[in-house]
């Protein structure tokens, strides 16, 4: 049975080269049962520490844990129903990879039918029905990272934390497990913590996404929401790539903001929360894909093309603005698609909807 988690004012303050250090800073959040969220944000914004306290292998120094309605701040780690799934995966190596899956069902003194019965089950989750009678290092790393989940998804936990729990696999195997964490995930509504620092995790992964720096949550959102509106520079940067350009504020609707840039208008969209003064300077998020290049003229930013790269689908270019401002362009390459050469002299056609201002 899966449940909902609150977290309120959570903090952790670590003392550091003997001074007092917020490694967990006043987190809010509440987990809805059976939402997969993943924890992003650089090495240090606090990560591991929030996911730790809310196994309950750290005591918070402020704040409390909910799991539905049960207060589990005081909880023992062994008495709170968690699965957690590590980074370092270490299988016990000299037992067979059943031993290693009963482990857990074995410590809960269930029957030996009931054991077989979840084993089993847990193999077959992870789509590695066969290989109960073999020893870890006879699998992959993939296989043992497999392995290592189904020995937590065999104490049919209430929730289920995973930091960093593919970080050790080649990219492609990453891609391939990420899949499969979701499929598991969703067919067993399982609530589910996941730490990365991968944006590309995150955004694959997540129901929603909260986004981490110095111990903060900058903003929680979906993939999408995320994306298309990022709430501060950092999120900007951190998800996806981001060109940030300066525009001086004309004009402003509750939707969208008339910006100068360059000196030519473009009406981009408007963040809710944010208060834009005409006059004033804004921070403009510009994907590389809503940029297009073309000949010079027209409603386009003048360009020169500095570098390009050809990466098989897509085509990507650096190219510099008026102010001498570098910015990454990429286009999907098709068989029509025109090729610019680096030191050609190129407009830079912007798709304003898809720009989003930041109030300074
Ligand atoms: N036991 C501890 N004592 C003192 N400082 C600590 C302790 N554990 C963590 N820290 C500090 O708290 C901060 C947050 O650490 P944490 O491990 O939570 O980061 P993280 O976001 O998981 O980073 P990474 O992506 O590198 O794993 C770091 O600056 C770290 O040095
Ligand atoms: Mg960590």
């Amino acid at each position: 049975m899966s449940v909902g988690i609150s977290i309120e004012h959570l903090t952790k303050v670590f003392i550091k080269d003997k001074n007092q250090f917020r490694a967990v800073d006043d987190v809010h959040l509440s987990v809805s049962k059976g939402e997969l969220v993943t924890f992003l944000g650089p090495s240090g914004c606090g990560k591991t520490t929030l996911l730790r306290m809310i196994a309950g292998f750290e005591t918070p120094t402020a704040g409390r844990i909910l799991f539905d309605d049960r207060d589990v701040t005081e909880i023992m780690v062994n008495k709170r129903d968690i699965g957690f799934v590590f980074q370092n995966y270490a299988l016990f190596p000299h037992m067979t990879i059943f031993d290693n899956v009963a482990y857990g069902p074995r410590a809960r003194k269930l029957s030996e039918t009931t054991i077989r019965q979840k084993v089993s089950d847990s193999l077959a989750l992870v789509g590695l029905p066969n290989v109960a009678a073999r020893y870890p290092n006879q699998l992959s790393g993939g296989e043992q990272q497999r392995i290592a989940l189904a020995r937590v998804l065999a104490m049919e936990p209430q929730v289920l934390l995973m930091d960093e729990p593919l970080s050790n696999l080649d990219a492609k195997l990453r891609i391939q497990m990420r899949i499969e964490i979701r499929r598991i995930q969703k067919q067993l509504g399982l609530t589910c913590l996941y730490v990365t620092h991968d944006q590309k995790e995150a955004l694959t992964l997540a129901d929603r996404i909260v986004v981490m720096n110095k111990g903060r949550v900058e903003q929680v959102d979906s993939p999408f929401g995320l994306y298309a509106n990022p709430a501060t520079l950092f999120v900007a940067d951190f998800i996806g790539q981001a060109n940030v350009l300066k525009g001086i504020v004309r004009d402003a609707t509750e939707k969208s903001v008339t910006v100068d840039l360059f000196e030519k208008p473009y009406t981009v969209r408007a963040l809710p929360h944010s208060r834009y003064q005409p006059g004033n300077l804004v921070s403009l998020v510009v994907r590389p894909e809503s940029l297009r290049l073309g000949p010079v003229g027209g409603n386009s930013m003048a360009g020169c093309v500095q570098l390009r790269t050809f990466v098989g689908d897509r085509l990507e270019y650096e190219v510099t603005l008026p102010d001498g401002r570098m910015i990454h362009v990429e286009e999907p390459y098709m068989t029509n698609t025109p090729v610019w050469n680096e030191g050609d002299q190129v407009g830079v056609i912007v798709s304003a909807p898809d720009i989003v201002a930041l109030a300074d």
